[in-house]
């Protein structure tokens, strides 16, 4: 292996390609070839102002109602739910989230701690994340630097913690206020998107909880209903599908 890959090797050594979005934000793509080859972390019409919609949302409201939120991430990919998160927390002084960000790709999670919890800007990750970071401290009024002291902080303090494979490890979740359900699509994560798994980890959401997600398929609007949630289906980024809002009714 080459001793100084470029971060273009890095992802295609991860099975990925990294591509930019009409809003200029990376994302990645599965190679194809692989098992899972061809789709695409996000919409091709903008990864950060997706994210930013989708979840914005569900942190606008969840940190309204309780300051020290549980949220979880299906799954961490570039990383873009947990920083924004972070970033929601910072219009709150003082406020204690606590991120369960699960990831299948070690080499996903390892970069990205590489680089927020160890401050390592030579990582071969560090260019992508440091747009990410330029963007989130441009749209939201922080500085680059302060977001990243926060989310090092919540690493230190045990409150951002990257966890595995979430079908394994679910049971362990005990509640939440915040999910934001980003799997990939049904075809590429069949074992994402199963209702009876989908209603016994919704159940397990706070009275006050909320569920984000890009997409509006029946599996997950049926398994909300069946948790108990009140579900909208609202227009989704750029209009091209719905997406799924759901909140305990209170
Ligand atoms: C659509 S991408 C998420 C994008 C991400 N939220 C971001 O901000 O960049 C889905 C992610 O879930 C991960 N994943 C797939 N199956 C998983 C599983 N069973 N458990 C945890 N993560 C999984 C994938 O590796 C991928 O990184």
């Amino acid at each position: 292996m080459n001793e100084n890959p470029n971060e273009t090797q890095v992802f295609q050594e991860m099975g990925f390609e990294i591509e930019k979005t009409k809003d200029n934000s990376p994302t990645l793509r599965m190679l194809n070839g692989t098992d899972r080859g061809g789709e695409s972390m996000h919409h091709t019409g903008g990864a950060f102002s997706e994210t930013c919609l989708i979840y914005g949302q569900a942190f606008q409201k969840g940190f309204q109602v309780n300051p020290d939120p549980q949220i979880v991430s299906l799954g961490l990919g570039l990383g873009y739910v947990e920083v924004l998160a972070v970033v929601y927390s910072m219009r709150y002084p003082g406020s204690r989230p606590v991120i369960y960000s699960y990831e299948t790709v070690d080499g996903l999670k390892t970069h990205f701690k590489e680089f927020y919890e160890e401050g390592k800007a030579s990582t071969q990750f560090a260019k992508t994340y440091q747009w990410i970071l330029k963007q989130m401290a441009e749209t939201y009024g922080f500085k680059t630097q302060d977001i990243q002291l926060q989310v090092q902080k919540a690493f230190k303090e045990n409150r951002l913690q990257l966890l595995g494979n979430f079908t394994a490890e679910m049971n362990s979740l005990k509640s939440f206020d915040i999910f934001c359900y980003d799997a990939y699509s049904k075809k590429t994560s069949p074992e994402l998107w199963n209702e009876a798994l989908m209603t016994e980890l919704f159940s397990k959401g706070s009275k006050t909880s909320c569920v984000s997600s890009y997409a509006s398929n029946g599996v997950l609007k049926r398994s909300l209903v069946a948790a108990g949630y009140q579900v909208e289906v609202l227009e989704g980024f750029q209009g091209k599908r719905n997406r799924t809002w759901a909140y305990r009714p209170h």
